[in-house]
């Protein structure tokens, strides 16, 4: 009988075959030779320790810190590298340098990941999936984190926090999902009802990180040459072709498998089958953004692709996996604020939060030097920071205060140009966002876009969660979600859950 290995399980063989005959010696941390790894230095066979063995403090001491805090959210992912190939001529709406000319290509790292669970959590479960991309331009790092969907569950960041609160562990019972926490708080905030959709459709458990579309999410800005400015959405469409994973075989995976959309990623690259996504853009004039019948910069609506058609751009491909996991998949430093001249935020609530919480979480998760870490490192950085935990780049002679007159770095001339001079106006004012038409979209998605077998199967998934919530959250749930969307939605899942006499299924 024989089993077959994939090249994941060969990576060590791999190596191995690569470096026959070129064996080094071990060293300390600090470069000095260890003569004698396999046992500690002591006095006699029993005596205790001595403290001079450098070669066992040095292991140990750099042992006890190898973990580093995990994300707080998308801990678990896997990441690759490859190019950004222009193959369509969009200057016209951007400056940015990536989009120069056709055939051009920009290098890539992207991550990918699920949201709700820890580092080692299994792949294959329901969730929302990131898609994250570092473009190392000539203008340094431009990251768009996005997600596999082209929605979220709310769009602003004041409930964010919350809202992941309710997607991780209940803080009695350090257990997960927790289907009254969950349900509670997406029934008070109906706005969660068009990711809540995606999310429980088939969609919710892609075949592999290969398989699924990716979704800058937020609308961006595009500055041209002449200064004009567009409002853009991303959009990355599989080549692989759109799969997914039933979920009574995605549990079972769950299971077999923790690490099956890694270890699929890896092997694809590994043997060559390269995962490509061709590029596109929707554009929105501010003319059309003034007039629009739907927030443009709501995070919770997509753009109508009849209204604003896809606009084809490029592709990506991934050709190289990570020669090392931890330095380049687990320290890659995504930041929707790495933006480069030509490209600029939009008024999103949600990204007008994240321009804030990604390089305060970096600071916090890698130190205050991420950006000089290799995988995060654009080409050149010249600036008038310094000094913290782990300076590698102290940029030499070069004067550490702004002005000067001794040769230190000046502004840059056509950053300065492509920045657009925004007029604002209004009341500063909490303004609750949650009641803009929450369900003309998703009634769009369950009418129109689903097939009646996938709306039968997004009703069983709904039901799977729902059924382990309280009969109040239950009724809540269906009342202010899903009976807007469909009153037929409304009352299948009540069917479902309360049975033909109306009654509860559920025990407490
Ligand atoms: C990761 C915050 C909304 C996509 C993270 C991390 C934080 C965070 C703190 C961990 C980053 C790290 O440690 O490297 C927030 C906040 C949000 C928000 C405060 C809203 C106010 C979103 C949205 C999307 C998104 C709307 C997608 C459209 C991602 C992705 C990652 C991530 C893909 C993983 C990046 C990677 O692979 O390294 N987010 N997030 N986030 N977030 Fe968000």
């Amino acid at each position: 009988k024989t089993f077959q290995r994939d090249a994941a399980a060969n990576q060590l063989l791999q190596y191995a075959e690569k470096r026959e005959g070129e064996k080094k010696s071990i060293t300390t941390n600090s470069g000095n030779p260890v003569g004698y790894k396999d046992a500690s230095l002591t006095v006699g066979y029993h005596g205790p320790t001595l403290l001079q063995d450098v070669m066992l403090l040095d292991d140990l001491s750099h042992f006890t810190k190898e973990r580093n805090p995990e994300r707080v959210v998308h801990a678990k992912g896997a990441g690759a590298f490859g190019y950004f190939e222009v193959t369509h001529d969009i200057t016209q709406y951007t400056a940015a340098k990536p989009f120069s000319e056709i055939g051009k290509r920009t290098p890539i790292a992207m991550r990918f990941s699920t949201v709700a669970g820890e580092r080692g959590y299994p792949d294959t479960v329901r969730d929302i999936r990131g898609f994250a991309i570092k473009f190392y331009t000539e203008d340094g790092i431009w990251d768009i984190v996005g997600n596999n969907t082209p929605v979220f569950f709310i769009k602003d960041a004041a409930l964010f926090s919350s809202f992941i609160h309710v997607m991780k562990r209940n803080p009695v019972t350090n257990l997960r999902p927790d289907y009254d926490m969950f349900w509670d708080m997406e029934s008070l905030r109906p706005e969660t009802t068009h990711q809540t959709l995606i999310t429980f459709s088939d969609r919710g458990i892609p075949r592999s990180y290969r398989h699924m579309h990716g979704y800058g999410s937020h609308t961006y800005g595009f500055v041209n040459h002449e200064g004009k400015f567009s409002w853009v959405k991303y959009h990355f469409v599989t080549n692989q072709g759109i799969q997914n994973i039933p979920p009574k075989e995605a549990e079972k995976l769950a299971g077999q498998d923790t690490d099956y959309h890694t270890r699929d990623l890896y092997n694809a690259i590994a043997k060559g089958d390269y995962p490509s996504w061709d590029f596109f853009i929707q554009i929105m004039t501010p003319e059309q953004a003034d007039k629009s019948p739907y927030d443009p910069f709501d995070l919770t609506k997509v753009w109508l692709h009849a209204d604003y058609p896809l606009i084809p751009v490029g592709r990506i491909v991934l050709n190289k996996n990570p020669s090392n996991y931890f330095g380049e998949v687990e320290q890659i430093a995504m930041d929707v604020a790495h933006l480069i001249p030509g490209i600029e935020p939009s008024p999103d609530r949600m990204l007008q939060a994240r321009m804030f919480a990604y390089r305060d979480t970096h600071q916090y998760r890698l130190g205050p030097n991420y950006n000089q870490l290799p995988v995060n490192s654009p080409y050149s950085v010249h600036n008038y920071s310094r000094d913290g935990y782990g300076t590698v780049n102290s940029q030499g002679g070069a004067p550490n205060y702004h002005p000067n007159s001794f040769e230190g770095p000046v502004n840059d001339e056509r950053a300065h140009e492509l920045a657009p001079s925004i007029p604002l106006h209004g009341e500063a004012k909490r303004i609750d966002s949650g009641n803009d038409d929450n369900f003309s979209q998703p009634r769009l998605l369950y009418q129109r876009v689903l097939k009646e077998d996938e709306r039968e199967r997004l009703v069983d998934n709904l039901v799977d969660w729902l059924k382990r919530t309280t009969p109040a959250i239950q009724k809540r749930t269906i009342e202010n979600l899903f009976d807007p969307v469909d009153k037929s939605l409304g009352n299948r899942l009540r069917e479902a859950l309360f049975g033909d006499e109306g009654e509860f299924h559920i025990e407490i």
